[in-house]
């Protein structure tokens, strides 16, 4: 046979379940995975997330407690929104700052203070055998005002260094050209690629 046909146990055929119960997220990485011809399926639940850790240990930590839960390979990620003048905070708080302060807390927190932040993107791929983490980053900057209607989370309150607009003024697709999310998704398709 030849071996270009046979590509049945290739890690980028078939579908990935992409487990989040946040549309944008994955709205935001179907396309990016379906430009480099895997089809992303979506997993929408809920799951507990641990305090007091890093992104990392957040992401590969939620990612364990439910392999037994999903059938086959299968990944999640977690993103944080790291403030340098804040010492990263709310970095893995990020999800419970949003719901309690919100953007307009972090803007009043803020003031006077350095505007420097960071998203950070941690995605853990689970093949079935194995975790296998991946990460992406975005540098920028707290905006003066809440701008801008799409995205969601923090996009009303981040300007990406090297433009002036927030995410949340951004076509989904300018956001996915440079996001921390789309980045973790590149550095994880090249490891489906090349993990034959
Ligand atoms: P989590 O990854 O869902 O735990 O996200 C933590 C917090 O960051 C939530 O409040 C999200 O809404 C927010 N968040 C996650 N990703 C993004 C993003 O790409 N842009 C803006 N906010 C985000």
């Amino acid at each position: 046979m030849n071996p270009e046909e046979d590509m049945s146990d290739h890690p980028t055929k078939g579908n990935i379940k992409f487990v989040t119960s946040n549309e944008h997220k994955f709205l935001e990485l179907q396309e990016i995975f379906r430009n480099s011809g895997i089809n992303l399926e979506w997993i929408r639940r809920k799951y507990e997330e641990i305090q007091g850790e890093g992104t990392e240990e957040i992401s590969l930590d939620s990612a364990r407690k439910i392999t037994h839960e999903i059938n086959g390979r299968f990944f999640l990620e977690d993103t944080g929104l790291y403030i340098d003048a804040l010492n990263g905070f709310p970095g893995p708080y990020s999800s419970y700052v949003a719901g309690t302060i919100g953007n307009t807390g972090i803007l009043k927190l803020i003031q006077g203070l350095d505007r420097s932040c960071r998203f950070l993107t941690v995605i853990t791929y689970f093949d079935g055998h194995e975790f296998f983490q991946f990460d992406g980053m975005l540098r920028g900057s707290i905006s003066k005002e809440i701008r801008g209607k799409g995205g969601f989370g923090y996009d009303p309150i981040f300007i990406p260094d090297g433009q002036s607009i927030t995410l949340a003024e951004m076509d989904i697709e300018t956001k996915s050209s440079i996001s921390h999310r789309s980045l973790a998704a590149q550095r994880f398709i090249s490891h489906l690629m090349g993990s034959r």
